[in-house]
């Protein structure tokens, strides 16, 4: 399927309309932000790994009937999926404490937290992703209590999903950022990417983090990090 008018471009991503009006190219860039766009930068091959990573997690949540808008891979740093009308709400759900909920409660960083913890954020960069409660998302019109109820349910069932997965291969899902569609049947499923840039991962026995923090903090060896993640998930 060829790429036609791009729609939209994003931070990390540009989104391009295709011969058949159900279907959109996610096209992955190598740029990288941070902190709200505050921080800029490039990895090296990143569209290309995050293409790769968020397939195969996308390939495997599906396996489980976890519903997302993956239909393939179209190029190394191309993804061909289902068109959605996107929620403006970013879930998130931490098995660890760090990043803004250690700043925020100031929760012990690298604590492992007893019971995870789901969040959800505003999807607006004006306001710098806020985070919200259910109440707001309902006030705002973006969302209705059962869709936020199943917001709830597939992330966690992804947590658990995936928490198993990476552990297997030597990883901690520390925390990650779910985003969601509506598809042409009002049905909520995964949309975005599933990657590096949107989840934390460290290894299990060194607590290594091998995630966008190495980009966030100047870390080094960015994409040595993203490489190891693609390596460690391909193996069965
Ligand atoms: P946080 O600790 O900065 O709130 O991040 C929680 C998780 O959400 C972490 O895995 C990174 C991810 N995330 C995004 O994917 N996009 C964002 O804009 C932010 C702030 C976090």
């Amino acid at each position: 399927m060829e790429k036609k008018e791009l729609i939209l471009e994003g931070k990390a991503k540009r989104l391009y309309t295709t011969e058949d009006e159900a279907l959109v190219i996610q096209e992955f860039k190598d740029d990288a932000s941070a902190f709200n766009g505050v921080k800029k930068g490039s990895i090296s091959k990143k569209g290309e790994i995050n293409c790769a990573i968020s397939s195969i997690f996308f390939e495997y949540l599906e396996s489980y009937h976890v519903p997302t808008h993956f239909i393939q891979i179209q190029a190394p740093n191309e993804m061909l999926v289902k068109k959605v009308d996107i929620v403006l709400i970013e879930a998130v759900m931490r098995n660890i404490a760090t990043g803004s909920l250690v700043k925020r409660l100031g929760f012990q960083d690298g604590k492992a937290l007893d019971h995870p913890v789901f969040e959800i954020y505003l999807k607006n960069d004006d306001l710098g992703d806020p985070l919200i409660n259910e109440y707001h998302a309902y006030a705002l019109g973006i969302a209705l209590p059962d869709e936020i109820r199943s917001i709830f349910r597939i992330t966690a069932k992804v947590n658990a999903i995936l928490k198993s997965f990476l552990e297997r291969r030597g990883l901690i899902l520390v925390d990650f950022k779910l985003e969601f569609g509506r598809d042409e049947k009002g049905e909520l499923i995964i949309a975005d990417e599933i990657s590096p840039d949107t989840c934390r991962f460290w290894d299990r026995k060194t607590h290594k983090k091998l995630d966008k923090d190495r980009f966030r903090f100047d870390m080094g060896g960015v994409d040595q990090a993203y490489q190891e993640i693609l390596e460690r998930i391909s193996k069965i």
